[in-house]
Formats: structure tokens, C-alpha cells, sequence
């Protein structure tokens, strides 16, 4: 892990923290992903004991408490997420339920125990050492435990609306960790680009068997963002999926 890139994105997190306010939890797993009724990314919850990696303000740990989670246990590296988080969940952090952890996803994380299932939603894809934080992960979950998180579709970032259409402004083999300047602040953001094949390969090498692949189109009851010249837009979201989820079994 490179420290100074990792804490410059922790700085930025601690500024923006309240402009990202509960919008990328569950039910929902990113733009245009909202679970439908009768599918089950997240598998059964009753009874079973969670890990949530880049837990922001902490609504998916909600959601998971309320539908009878036995524990949840949360990382992530932003001081202001993780007070947000605390807030969120006052009730059941008192009653031992839920322990957030304010640290990096790529440090060993202090768990009392091995969970059934580590998930991420619009989390995972900040790391910006993918061997560390897989490693990591797979320290933390149970043999056969599942693993489901989701990021940006490694496409959508490559296509953009100009000139009255959609098309590819860069290569989507252009894979590596860029920064972004005046991303929430004018200090800016590290973020990688990674391709799907780089995540199945690492996923493969760091113990896990990829189940099922998510790509979800737009669908009736998604919020409905027309605009071509919005970043995140159903006609562009109909041409190339916006959100990726990968379903995931610890197998070594
Ligand atoms: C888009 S938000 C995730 C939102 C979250 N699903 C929610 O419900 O609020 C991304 C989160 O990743 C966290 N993050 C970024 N880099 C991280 C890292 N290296 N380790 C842990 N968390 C990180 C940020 O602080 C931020 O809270």
C-alpha cells in the first residue's frame, strides 16, 4: 500500500463525507443496481455475522441489523465516514451488535472472529494495492463464506456523451491508478482503473471462485436520470452497464 496516495484520498473522504449521505447502501448496490425483490446478492441475513469493507455512513449495516444480522463488523479509512456510521448505528454499536474500525481495507483488521460474509458497495475499487486488500478479506471470512461487492462497471468510465453520441474517449486497456484532480476537493482523489479480467484473476489467485457476474441494465423502478450529458444517465446506463457486482466464494 502507498501510504501518501492512500492518505491523501483519506483527506478528501473527510472533506466530501456528508455529500455522500446514505447513497450507495443497501438495498441498492450503485447506480442503476437496485436489488430486485426477489433476487439475493447479500444471501440469507438472519442470524449471520457480517463484514462490511468501506462502509461510508453506515446505512448498509443498518439495513443488515434491522433484518437480523447477528453482528456486523465495518472498516473504513475516512474519520467523518466512519463518525457517520457510528451515528447511524448508535443503538446497536451500544448493544455490541455492530464495531466499525477506522482504517485503511489493506490492514490487517482486528476481528474477534472469522465472519460468513464480506461485502462492499462502491467500496472496493478505492484500494489502491488490490493483492493487500484481497489478501485481507479472505483472512477475515470463513472457508466457503461468500464474498459480494460491486464498483463502477470498468467500461462506463471510458464512454462518454459528445457531439450528439456516446463513444470511447479512452482505451479500456488503459488499466493503473490515476490522480484526479478536483475530485470533492481540488487535492483530488487517487483512483485505479482496473479491467474485469484483472479483478476475476486477482479474485482467483487470492482464494476466491467467482460465481456470478452482475451486469444490471436500467431497469422501471431505477430513478430515472435522462440527461445524455450526466455522467451517470439511463441512455448512456442502456449502452454500457454502470454498475459491476461480483459473487464470490472463499475456496482457499
Ligand atoms: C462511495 S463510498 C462507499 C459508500 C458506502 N457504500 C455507503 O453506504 O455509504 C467509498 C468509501 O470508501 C472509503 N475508502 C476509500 N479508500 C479506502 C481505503 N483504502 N480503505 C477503507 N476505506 C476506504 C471512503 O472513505 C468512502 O467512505
Amino acid at each position: 500500500m502507498n501510504n501518501s496516495q492512500t492518505n491523501l484520498n483519506k483527506r478528501t473522504w473527510d472533506t466530501v463525507a456528508s455529500k455522500y449521505f446514505g447513497r450507495t447502501a443497501l438495498p441498492e448496490w450503485g447506480v442503476f443496481a437496485v436489488e430486485r425483490e426477489n433476487s439475493s446478492l447479500i444471501g440469507e441475513i438472519k442470524g449471520r455475522t457480517f463484514l462490511e469493507i468501506a462502509c461510508g455512513s453506515g446505512h448498509s449495516i443498518d439495513y443488515l441489523i434491522q433484518k437480523g444480522a447477528s453482528k456486523v463488523y465495518a472498516v473504513d479509512l475516512s474519520h467523518s465516514q466512519i463518525e457517520l456510521a457510528k451515528k447511524t448505528n448508535h443503538e446497536a454499536i451500544q448493544t455490541g451488535k455492530v464495531v466499525v474500525f477506522e482504517q485503511p481495507m489493506e490492514t490487517p483488521i482486528p476481528l474477534p472472529e472469522l465472519v460468513d460474509t464480506v461485502y462492499s458497495i462502491y467500496g472496493l475499487g478505492w484500494t489502491t494495492d488490490i493483492d493487500q486488500v484481497l489478501e485481507n478479506i479472505n483472512s477475515c471470512l470463513k472457508m466457503n463464506g461468500k464474498f459480494v461487492w460491486s464498483w463502477e462497471h470498468p467500461i462506463y468510465p471510458h464512454v462518454e456523451y459528445k457531439n450528439g453520441q456516446f463513444s470511447f474517449i479512452e482505451s479500456y486497456h488503459d488499466e493503473g491508478l490515476k490522480r484526479e484532480e478536483n475530485w470533492g476537493t481540488t487535492e483530488g482523489r487517487y483512483i485505479a482503473t482496473r479491467k474485469i479480467s484483472t479483478w476475476y484473476n486477482s479474485l482467483r489467485q487470492h482464494g476466491f471462485d467467482v460465481t456470478n457476474i452482475v451486469e444490471p441494465a436500467p431497469y422501471e423502478a431505477t430513478v430515472q436520470e435522462q440527461d445524455p450529458e450526466k455522467y451517470y444517465s439511463v441512455p448512456k446506463a442502456n449502452l454500457v452497464p454502470a454498475t459491476i457486482i461480483f459473487e464470490c466464494v472463499k475456496i482457499k
